[in-house]
Protein backbone atom coordinates (compact mmCIF):
# COMPACT_ATOMS: atom_id res chain seq x y z
CA UNK A 1 0.00 0.00 0.00
CA UNK A 2 1.79 3.22 -1.07
CA UNK A 3 2.80 5.63 1.85
CA UNK A 4 2.57 2.45 4.57
CA UNK A 5 5.19 1.05 5.39
CA UNK A 6 5.52 -1.61 7.38
CA UNK A 7 8.71 -2.28 10.29
CA UNK A 8 8.48 -5.16 12.02
CA UNK A 9 7.62 -8.57 10.99
CA UNK A 10 4.53 -10.58 11.84
CA UNK A 11 3.60 -8.42 14.98
CA UNK A 12 1.23 -5.87 15.08
CA UNK A 13 3.11 -3.02 16.15
CA UNK A 14 0.28 -0.45 15.56
CA UNK A 15 -0.42 2.41 12.83
CA UNK A 16 1.43 5.42 13.31
CA UNK A 17 -0.54 8.58 11.23
CA UNK A 18 1.37 11.53 11.08
CA UNK A 19 1.89 15.22 9.65
CA UNK A 20 -1.37 15.64 9.94
CA UNK A 21 -3.70 18.88 11.12
CA UNK A 22 -5.82 16.93 13.82
CA UNK A 23 -9.25 18.05 14.72
CA UNK A 24 -12.36 16.88 16.55
CA UNK A 25 -15.25 18.40 18.55
CA UNK A 26 -12.52 20.07 21.04
CA UNK A 27 -9.43 20.54 19.44
CA UNK A 28 -7.37 21.54 16.27
CA UNK A 29 -4.05 21.15 16.11
CA UNK A 30 -0.83 20.04 13.77
CA UNK A 31 0.72 16.63 15.13
CA UNK A 32 0.52 12.68 14.89
CA UNK A 33 -1.71 9.70 16.21
CA UNK A 34 -0.97 6.31 16.91
CA UNK A 35 -3.39 3.41 17.05
CA UNK A 36 -2.76 -0.12 18.39
CA UNK A 37 -5.08 -2.85 19.36
CA UNK A 38 -7.63 -0.69 17.56
CA UNK A 39 -7.29 1.97 19.89
CA UNK A 40 -6.41 5.17 20.10
CA UNK A 41 -3.39 5.19 22.07
CA UNK A 42 -0.85 8.29 21.47
CA UNK A 43 -1.51 11.81 20.03
CA UNK A 44 1.03 14.29 20.28
CA UNK A 45 3.82 16.41 18.45
CA UNK A 46 7.04 14.77 16.69
CA UNK A 47 5.43 11.16 18.12
CA UNK A 48 7.83 8.73 17.70
CA UNK A 49 6.92 5.37 17.98
CA UNK A 50 9.58 2.49 17.09
CA UNK A 51 8.44 -0.31 14.99
CA UNK A 52 5.16 0.63 13.95
CA UNK A 53 2.93 1.10 10.29
CA UNK A 54 3.59 4.37 9.18
CA UNK A 55 0.90 6.49 7.34
CA UNK A 56 2.37 9.98 6.02
CA UNK A 57 -0.29 12.35 6.31
CA UNK A 58 1.60 15.13 4.35
CA UNK A 59 -0.30 17.81 5.88
CA UNK A 60 -4.07 16.30 5.44
CA UNK A 61 -6.60 16.99 8.05
CA UNK A 62 -7.39 13.88 10.43
CA UNK A 63 -10.97 13.76 11.75
CA UNK A 64 -13.01 11.05 13.95
CA UNK A 65 -14.39 8.92 11.27
CA UNK A 66 -17.89 9.48 10.92
CA UNK A 67 -21.04 7.96 12.14
CA UNK A 68 -24.04 7.38 9.85
CA UNK A 69 -27.51 7.43 11.89
CA UNK A 70 -29.28 6.50 8.19
CA UNK A 71 -28.93 4.64 5.63
CA UNK A 72 -30.10 2.31 3.51
CA UNK A 73 -28.49 -0.58 2.27
CA UNK A 74 -31.09 -2.61 0.22
CA UNK A 75 -30.20 -6.19 0.96
CA UNK A 76 -32.39 -8.30 1.87
CA UNK A 77 -34.56 -7.31 -1.04
CA UNK A 78 -33.12 -4.99 -3.70
CA UNK A 79 -29.20 -6.13 -4.03
CA UNK A 80 -29.86 -4.42 -7.44
CA UNK A 81 -30.37 -0.76 -5.61
CA UNK A 82 -27.54 -1.88 -3.09
CA UNK A 83 -25.72 -4.55 -0.98
CA UNK A 84 -23.90 -4.63 2.22
CA UNK A 85 -20.94 -4.74 0.32
CA UNK A 86 -21.23 -1.74 -2.16
CA UNK A 87 -22.78 0.32 0.56
CA UNK A 88 -19.95 -0.23 2.99
CA UNK A 89 -17.40 0.35 0.21
CA UNK A 90 -19.55 3.19 -0.16
CA UNK A 91 -19.49 4.24 3.23
CA UNK A 92 -15.77 4.41 3.84
CA UNK A 93 -15.59 6.34 0.58
CA UNK A 94 -17.20 8.76 2.02
CA UNK A 95 -15.62 8.79 5.52
CA UNK A 96 -17.81 6.72 7.39
CA UNK A 97 -16.70 3.71 9.65
CA UNK A 98 -20.17 2.77 11.47
CA UNK A 99 -23.29 3.16 9.58
CA UNK A 100 -27.23 2.28 10.67
CA UNK A 101 -29.61 0.87 8.33
CA UNK A 102 -33.08 0.99 8.00
CA UNK A 103 -35.98 -1.54 8.24
CA UNK A 104 -37.19 -1.25 4.87
CA UNK A 105 -35.38 -4.60 2.98
CA UNK A 106 -37.21 -7.14 2.17
CA UNK A 107 -38.39 -9.42 4.34
CA UNK A 108 -38.35 -6.30 6.40
CA UNK A 109 -36.14 -6.35 9.44
CA UNK A 110 -38.83 -7.15 11.85
CA UNK A 111 -37.55 -10.21 13.05
CA UNK A 112 -34.16 -11.15 14.32
CA UNK A 113 -33.03 -13.34 11.57
CA UNK A 114 -32.81 -10.29 8.99
CA UNK A 115 -30.31 -8.25 11.45
CA UNK A 116 -28.39 -11.09 11.97
CA UNK A 117 -28.20 -11.48 8.18
CA UNK A 118 -26.98 -7.90 7.58
CA UNK A 119 -24.47 -7.86 10.75
CA UNK A 120 -22.85 -10.89 9.03
CA UNK A 121 -22.64 -9.45 6.08
CA UNK A 122 -21.42 -6.18 7.08
CA UNK A 123 -18.43 -8.21 9.05
CA UNK A 124 -17.98 -10.33 5.38
CA UNK A 125 -17.20 -7.26 3.89
CA UNK A 126 -14.85 -6.19 6.65
CA UNK A 127 -15.23 -2.58 6.33
CA UNK A 128 -17.27 -0.92 8.33
CA UNK A 129 -19.34 -1.74 11.77
CA UNK A 130 -23.22 -2.13 10.93
CA UNK A 131 -25.93 -1.41 13.00
CA UNK A 132 -29.61 -2.58 11.73
CA UNK A 133 -32.82 -1.07 12.71
CA UNK A 134 -35.41 -2.92 13.79
CA UNK A 135 -39.09 -2.27 12.33
CA UNK A 136 -42.05 -0.96 15.05
CA UNK A 137 -44.83 -2.81 13.27
CA UNK A 138 -44.70 -5.92 11.33
CA UNK A 139 -43.93 -5.81 7.19
CA UNK A 140 -43.72 -1.63 8.21
CA UNK A 141 -47.52 -2.26 7.56
CA UNK A 142 -49.04 0.18 10.99
CA UNK A 143 -51.02 -2.45 11.52
CA UNK A 144 -49.30 -4.65 14.42
CA UNK A 145 -46.17 -4.24 16.53
CA UNK A 146 -43.35 -6.25 15.65
CA UNK A 147 -42.29 -8.65 18.07
CA UNK A 148 -39.88 -6.10 19.50
CA UNK A 149 -38.69 -8.02 22.80
CA UNK A 150 -36.91 -10.52 20.30
CA UNK A 151 -35.62 -7.50 18.01
CA UNK A 152 -34.42 -5.17 20.60
CA UNK A 153 -30.93 -7.71 21.43
CA UNK A 154 -30.26 -7.18 17.81
CA UNK A 155 -30.79 -3.36 17.20
CA UNK A 156 -29.61 -0.15 18.34
CA UNK A 157 -33.74 1.69 17.72
CA UNK A 158 -37.10 0.87 16.47
CA UNK A 159 -37.87 2.76 13.37
CA UNK A 160 -40.84 2.65 10.62
CA UNK A 161 -38.54 4.39 7.96
CA UNK A 162 -40.37 4.76 5.25
CA UNK A 163 -43.42 5.60 6.86
CA UNK A 164 -44.32 7.44 10.23
CA UNK A 165 -46.77 5.19 12.36
CA UNK A 166 -49.93 6.96 11.45
CA UNK A 167 -51.76 5.05 15.04
CA UNK A 168 -51.42 6.63 17.83
CA UNK A 169 -52.61 3.82 19.84
CA UNK A 170 -49.92 2.02 17.93
CA UNK A 171 -46.91 4.39 18.72
CA UNK A 172 -47.64 4.37 22.31
CA UNK A 173 -47.32 1.14 22.86
CA UNK A 174 -44.25 0.85 21.05
CA UNK A 175 -43.02 3.52 23.28
CA UNK A 176 -44.23 1.68 25.94
CA UNK A 177 -42.16 -1.39 24.94
CA UNK A 178 -39.70 0.40 23.91
CA UNK A 179 -39.14 2.12 27.56
CA UNK A 180 -38.78 -1.02 29.18
CA UNK A 181 -36.47 -2.49 26.40
CA UNK A 182 -34.13 0.43 27.09
CA UNK A 183 -34.49 1.45 23.05
CA UNK A 184 -35.17 4.59 21.13
CA UNK A 185 -37.94 5.31 18.79
CA UNK A 186 -37.07 6.51 15.33
CA UNK A 187 -39.34 8.07 13.88
CA UNK A 188 -40.36 9.32 10.29
CA UNK A 189 -41.97 12.03 11.10
CA UNK A 190 -45.19 12.08 8.57
CA UNK A 191 -48.43 11.94 8.99
CA UNK A 192 -50.31 11.17 5.48
CA UNK A 193 -52.31 12.54 3.48
CA UNK A 194 -51.57 16.22 5.11
CA UNK A 195 -50.84 18.01 1.30
CA UNK A 196 -48.22 20.90 3.56
CA UNK A 197 -45.07 18.61 4.41
CA UNK A 198 -43.93 20.87 7.17
CA UNK A 199 -47.44 20.96 8.98
CA UNK A 200 -47.09 16.74 8.16
CA UNK A 201 -43.39 16.68 10.19
CA UNK A 202 -44.52 19.11 13.06
CA UNK A 203 -47.85 17.27 13.52
CA UNK A 204 -45.61 13.98 14.20
CA UNK A 205 -43.04 15.40 16.20
CA UNK A 206 -45.49 17.15 18.48
CA UNK A 207 -47.34 13.76 19.08
CA UNK A 208 -44.11 11.56 19.69
CA UNK A 209 -42.04 14.58 22.08
CA UNK A 210 -45.39 14.42 24.02
CA UNK A 211 -45.87 10.88 23.99
CA UNK A 212 -41.56 10.22 24.99
CA UNK A 213 -41.56 12.59 27.58
CA UNK A 214 -45.15 10.94 28.99
CA UNK A 215 -44.05 7.23 28.69
CA UNK A 216 -40.15 8.07 29.24
CA UNK A 217 -38.58 6.13 26.37
CA UNK A 218 -36.03 7.79 24.09
CA UNK A 219 -37.02 9.84 21.00
CA UNK A 220 -35.31 10.19 17.77
CA UNK A 221 -36.36 12.02 15.25
CA UNK A 222 -34.91 11.46 11.26
CA UNK A 223 -34.05 14.18 8.79
CA UNK A 224 -35.97 17.10 10.26
CA UNK A 225 -36.80 19.53 7.71
CA UNK A 226 -39.22 21.89 9.02
CA UNK A 227 -38.55 25.03 11.26
CA UNK A 228 -41.87 24.56 13.43
CA UNK A 229 -39.79 20.86 13.84
CA UNK A 230 -36.63 22.27 15.46
CA UNK A 231 -38.88 24.80 17.63
CA UNK A 232 -41.02 21.62 19.06
CA UNK A 233 -37.72 19.44 19.47
CA UNK A 234 -35.80 22.19 21.53
CA UNK A 235 -38.73 23.24 23.72
CA UNK A 236 -38.93 18.84 24.18
CA UNK A 237 -35.25 19.30 25.04
CA UNK A 238 -35.74 21.99 27.34
CA UNK A 239 -38.58 20.14 29.01
CA UNK A 240 -36.28 17.48 29.63
CA UNK A 241 -37.22 14.79 26.95
CA UNK A 242 -35.65 12.48 25.99
CA UNK A 243 -35.25 13.22 22.57
CA UNK A 244 -32.60 13.67 19.93
CA UNK A 245 -32.96 14.70 16.09
CA UNK A 246 -30.77 14.50 12.97
CA UNK A 247 -30.85 16.35 9.51
CA UNK A 248 -29.72 14.96 6.26
CA UNK A 249 -27.02 16.88 4.13
CA UNK A 250 -29.10 17.62 1.26
CA UNK A 251 -31.88 19.75 3.64
CA UNK A 252 -29.24 21.39 4.64
CA UNK A 253 -27.25 22.39 0.93
CA UNK A 254 -29.94 21.17 -1.98
CA UNK A 255 -32.68 23.30 -3.34
CA UNK A 256 -35.89 21.80 -4.57
CA UNK A 257 -36.24 19.99 -7.79
CA UNK A 258 -35.13 16.67 -7.17
CA UNK A 259 -37.36 13.42 -5.66
CA UNK A 260 -36.73 12.99 -1.93
CA UNK A 261 -38.78 12.25 1.41
CA UNK A 262 -38.90 14.84 2.81
CA UNK A 263 -39.17 17.20 0.13
CA UNK A 264 -36.11 19.72 -0.13
CA UNK A 265 -36.90 22.73 1.36
CA UNK A 266 -36.58 26.68 0.64
CA UNK A 267 -33.77 28.85 1.73
CA UNK A 268 -35.08 30.23 4.05
CA UNK A 269 -35.79 26.73 6.00
CA UNK A 270 -32.19 25.58 5.13
CA UNK A 271 -31.17 28.99 6.96
CA UNK A 272 -32.85 27.89 10.13
CA UNK A 273 -31.43 24.23 9.65
CA UNK A 274 -28.20 25.26 9.15
CA UNK A 275 -28.06 27.91 12.70
CA UNK A 276 -29.73 24.57 14.25
CA UNK A 277 -26.76 22.39 13.76
CA UNK A 278 -24.25 25.24 14.57
CA UNK A 279 -25.86 25.79 17.70
CA UNK A 280 -26.79 21.86 18.80
CA UNK A 281 -30.85 22.05 18.90
CA UNK A 282 -30.16 19.63 15.73
CA UNK A 283 -28.01 16.83 17.31
CA UNK A 284 -26.37 15.34 14.34
CA UNK A 285 -26.55 15.00 10.52
CA UNK A 286 -27.58 11.58 8.98
CA UNK A 287 -27.42 10.90 4.98
CA UNK A 288 -30.49 8.95 4.60
CA UNK A 289 -28.34 7.10 1.50
CA UNK A 290 -31.48 6.00 -0.24
CA UNK A 291 -29.40 3.83 -3.29
CA UNK A 292 -32.41 3.37 -6.30
CA UNK A 293 -31.32 2.11 -9.72
CA UNK A 294 -32.09 4.17 -12.80
CA UNK A 295 -35.77 2.48 -13.22
CA UNK A 296 -36.70 3.01 -10.21
CA UNK A 297 -36.04 6.93 -9.78
CA UNK A 298 -37.09 7.61 -13.08
CA UNK A 299 -40.22 5.50 -11.75
CA UNK A 300 -40.32 8.46 -9.04
CA UNK A 301 -38.71 6.85 -6.23
CA UNK A 302 -37.71 8.98 -3.40
CA UNK A 303 -34.17 9.83 -2.48
CA UNK A 304 -30.60 10.13 -2.91
CA UNK A 305 -27.50 8.05 -3.46
CA UNK A 306 -25.66 10.03 -0.48
CA UNK A 307 -23.37 8.44 2.29
CA UNK A 308 -20.02 8.93 -0.63
CA UNK A 309 -20.72 13.00 -0.88
CA UNK A 310 -22.37 14.21 2.83
CA UNK A 311 -18.76 15.47 4.25
CA UNK A 312 -17.53 17.09 0.91
CA UNK A 313 -21.31 18.64 0.35
CA UNK A 314 -21.16 19.93 3.84
CA UNK A 315 -17.05 21.01 3.75
CA UNK A 316 -17.65 22.83 0.30
CA UNK A 317 -20.94 24.38 1.04
CA UNK A 318 -20.82 25.66 4.78
CA UNK A 319 -16.95 25.11 6.45
CA UNK A 320 -15.32 27.06 3.13
CA UNK A 321 -18.63 29.58 3.25
CA UNK A 322 -17.68 30.02 7.07
CA UNK A 323 -20.91 29.42 8.04
CA UNK A 324 -20.11 26.30 10.08
CA UNK A 325 -16.41 25.62 11.53
CA UNK A 326 -14.95 22.10 11.34
CA UNK A 327 -15.10 21.27 14.39
CA UNK A 328 -18.90 21.64 14.14
CA UNK A 329 -19.18 19.29 11.45
CA UNK A 330 -17.06 17.10 13.30
CA UNK A 331 -19.20 17.30 16.25
CA UNK A 332 -22.64 16.63 14.15
CA UNK A 333 -21.14 14.14 11.56
CA UNK A 334 -19.15 11.84 14.62
CA UNK A 335 -19.45 12.95 18.22
CA UNK A 336 -23.31 13.14 18.35
CA UNK A 337 -24.43 10.32 16.56
CA UNK A 338 -21.74 8.01 18.56
CA UNK A 339 -23.01 9.68 21.79
CA UNK A 340 -26.55 8.67 20.56
CA UNK A 341 -25.15 5.02 19.70
CA UNK A 342 -23.62 4.60 22.43
CA UNK A 343 -20.24 4.01 21.14
CA UNK A 344 -16.69 4.24 21.88
CA UNK A 345 -16.17 6.52 18.85
CA UNK A 346 -16.20 10.23 17.87
CA UNK A 347 -13.04 11.44 19.12
CA UNK A 348 -9.47 11.61 19.06
CA UNK A 349 -9.01 10.88 22.66
CA UNK A 350 -6.66 8.73 23.85
CA UNK A 351 -8.64 5.48 24.70
CA UNK A 352 -11.00 5.89 21.74
CA UNK A 353 -11.49 3.34 19.05
CA UNK A 354 -9.13 4.15 16.37
CA UNK A 355 -11.96 5.05 13.62
CA UNK A 356 -10.61 8.33 11.83
CA UNK A 357 -10.36 9.82 8.64
CA UNK A 358 -8.09 11.78 6.69
CA UNK A 359 -9.24 14.73 4.38
CA UNK A 360 -7.68 17.14 1.64
CA UNK A 361 -9.76 20.35 2.63
CA UNK A 362 -8.29 22.12 -0.66
CA UNK A 363 -8.63 19.67 -3.06
CA UNK A 364 -11.51 19.90 -5.86
CA UNK A 365 -12.84 16.50 -7.33
CA UNK A 366 -16.02 15.71 -9.53
CA UNK A 367 -19.02 14.00 -8.59
CA UNK A 368 -18.92 11.43 -11.56
CA UNK A 369 -20.74 8.03 -11.67
CA UNK A 370 -17.74 6.12 -11.94
CA UNK A 371 -16.32 7.82 -8.85
CA UNK A 372 -19.35 6.63 -6.64
CA UNK A 373 -18.90 3.14 -5.46
CA UNK A 374 -22.46 3.04 -4.33
CA UNK A 375 -24.91 1.04 -6.83
CA UNK A 376 -26.92 4.26 -6.40
CA UNK A 377 -26.11 6.34 -9.16
CA UNK A 378 -28.80 8.88 -7.78
CA UNK A 379 -27.59 11.98 -6.79
CA UNK A 380 -28.35 15.29 -8.14
CA UNK A 381 -24.66 16.24 -7.72
CA UNK A 382 -23.31 14.53 -10.82
CA UNK A 383 -21.00 16.64 -12.39
CA UNK A 384 -20.69 18.93 -9.31
CA UNK A 385 -17.32 19.90 -8.32
CA UNK A 386 -16.76 20.06 -4.71
CA UNK A 387 -14.11 20.06 -2.01
CA UNK A 388 -12.85 18.27 0.86
CA UNK A 389 -11.75 14.97 -0.86
CA UNK A 390 -12.02 11.99 1.68
CA UNK A 391 -8.31 10.39 1.00
CA UNK A 392 -8.31 7.66 4.04
CA UNK A 393 -10.50 5.96 5.81
CA UNK A 394 -8.90 4.03 8.99
CA UNK A 395 -11.32 1.11 10.76
CA UNK A 396 -9.99 0.16 14.05
CA UNK A 397 -6.69 0.67 13.09
CA UNK A 398 -7.10 -0.56 9.50
CA UNK A 399 -6.75 1.41 6.61
CA UNK A 400 -9.68 0.17 4.59
CA UNK A 401 -9.69 2.84 2.38
CA UNK A 402 -6.78 4.84 0.67
CA UNK A 403 -6.38 7.53 -2.26
CA UNK A 404 -8.87 5.33 -4.62
CA UNK A 405 -8.15 1.77 -3.11
CA UNK A 406 -9.94 -0.28 -1.18
CA UNK A 407 -7.92 -2.26 1.89
CA UNK A 408 -5.68 -1.84 -1.24
CA UNK A 409 -7.99 -2.84 -4.26
CA UNK A 410 -8.16 -0.25 -6.87
CA UNK A 411 -11.80 0.20 -7.36
CA UNK A 412 -13.85 2.62 -9.14
O1 LIG B 1 -36.19 9.74 0.24
C1 LIG B 1 -36.35 8.76 0.94
N1 LIG B 1 -35.97 7.52 0.54
N2 LIG B 1 -36.95 8.91 2.13
C2 LIG B 1 -37.31 7.86 2.88
O2 LIG B 1 -37.86 8.06 3.93
C3 LIG B 1 -37.10 6.48 2.41
C4 LIG B 1 -35.97 6.43 1.45
C5 LIG B 1 -35.87 5.11 0.72
O3 LIG B 1 -35.95 4.07 1.35
O4 LIG B 1 -35.64 5.15 -0.49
Amino acid sequence: MRLLRRAGQGVNKGLLITDVRLVDERSDFRGDLYIKGGLIRAVGVNLRIPGANVLSGEGRTLLPAFVDLHAHFRDPGYPEKEGIGSGSAAAVHGGYTTVAVMANTAPVCDRPEVALYMRVEAEKAGLIELYAMGAITRGLAGEELSDMEALAPHVWAFSDDGFGVQRTDMILRAFQRAATLGRPIAEHSEYLGIDDPALAEELMVNRDTFLSRRIGAALHVEHVSSAGSVKLIAAAKRAGTRVTCEVTPHHLCLEPGYTVNPPLVTEKTRDRLIVALASGEIDAVATDHAPHTAVDKNRGAPGISGIETAFSLLYTQLVRSGRLDLPTLVRAMATRPAQILGLNKGSLGIGRDGDVVLVEEGEEFTVTTDWLLSRGKNTPLLGERLRGRVWATVHRGEVVYLDGKLRGKVVG
